[in-house]
C-alpha cells in the first residue's frame, strides 16, 4: 500500500525541507527517514523508501541506502517495544552477556526476531554512548541504565503488565555520578 504522510507529519516534512536549500533537498533523507518510520509502526517498508525518494527527487536505491546503513532504521517490522541490547566493550565487562542470555532464555527469541505477542524485538548495538552507566539497553527512544538481570526482567514485566518504566539508572545514580 502506498506510503503518505498524514496531514500533521506533511507540515513537518514542509518544515524540514526548509532546513535545506532547495538544490540540496536529498540532505533531509535522514529526518524524513525518521518521521515515516515513527508514524508507519517503527519501520521503514518499501513504500516509505519510494514516497521520500519521490519526496526529494533522488533514486530509491540511494534512499534504501541510507536506510540501511543505519541502525536506528528498521527495514523489518518490529514489536512495540523495540529492545537494543549495547554489546560494546563496557558493556559487556558490565554483564550485558547475561542479560541477553536471560532475556533469550525467557522469552524464546533470538537476535531480530519479535516475540509471538509482538511486545519484543531483540536487537544487538554498538555502543549507545552511555557507557559510564552501562551495562544498557535502549527502549524505545529511551535508555534504561545500571542493569543487571534482575532489574532489565523486572522492567519487561512491568511493560507486559501496561506499566512505564523508569529510565536512566536504575539504581539511583544521578545522571553519571560515581557508584557509591
Ligand atoms: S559500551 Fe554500552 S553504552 Fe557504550
Amino acid at each position: 500500500m502506498k506510503f503518505q504522510f498524514n496531514g500533521e507529519n506533511q507540515k513537518t516534512v514542509k518544515e524540514i525541507l526548509a532546513k535545506y536549500p532547495t538544490e540540496r533537498k536529498k540532505s533531509a533523507v535522514m529526518p524524513l527517514l525518521d518521521l515515516a518510520q515513527r508514524q508507519n509502526n517503527n519501520y521503514v517498508s518499501k513504500d516509505v523508501i519510494a514516497e521520500i525518494a519521490e519526496i526529494l527527487e533522488m533514486p530509491e536505491i540511494k534512499v534504501y541506502e541510507v536506510a540501511s546503513f543505519y541502525t536506528m532504521y528498521n527495514l523489518k517490522p518490529v514489536g512495540k517495544y523495540l529492545l537494543q541490547f549495547c554489546k560494546t566493550t563496557p558493556c559487556m565487562l558490565r554483564g550485558i552477556d547475561k542479560i541477553v542470555k536471560d532475556c533469550k532464555e525467557k522469552f524464546g527469541i533470538e537476535m531480530n526476531q519479535t516475540t509471538a505477542d509482538g511486545l519484543f524485538t531483540f536487537k544487538e548495538v554498538e555502543c549507545l554512548g552511555a557507557c559510564v552507566n552501562a551495562p544498557v539497553v535502549q527502549i524505545n527512544d529511551d535508555f534504561a541504565e545500571d542493569l543487571t538481570s534482575e532489574t532489565f526482567l523486572k522492567i519487561l514485566a512491568d511493560l507486559q503488565d501496561g506499566k512505564e518504566f523508569k529510565v536512566g539508572s536504575q539504581i539511583g545514580r544521578q545522571c553519571s555520578a560515581a557508584q557509591e
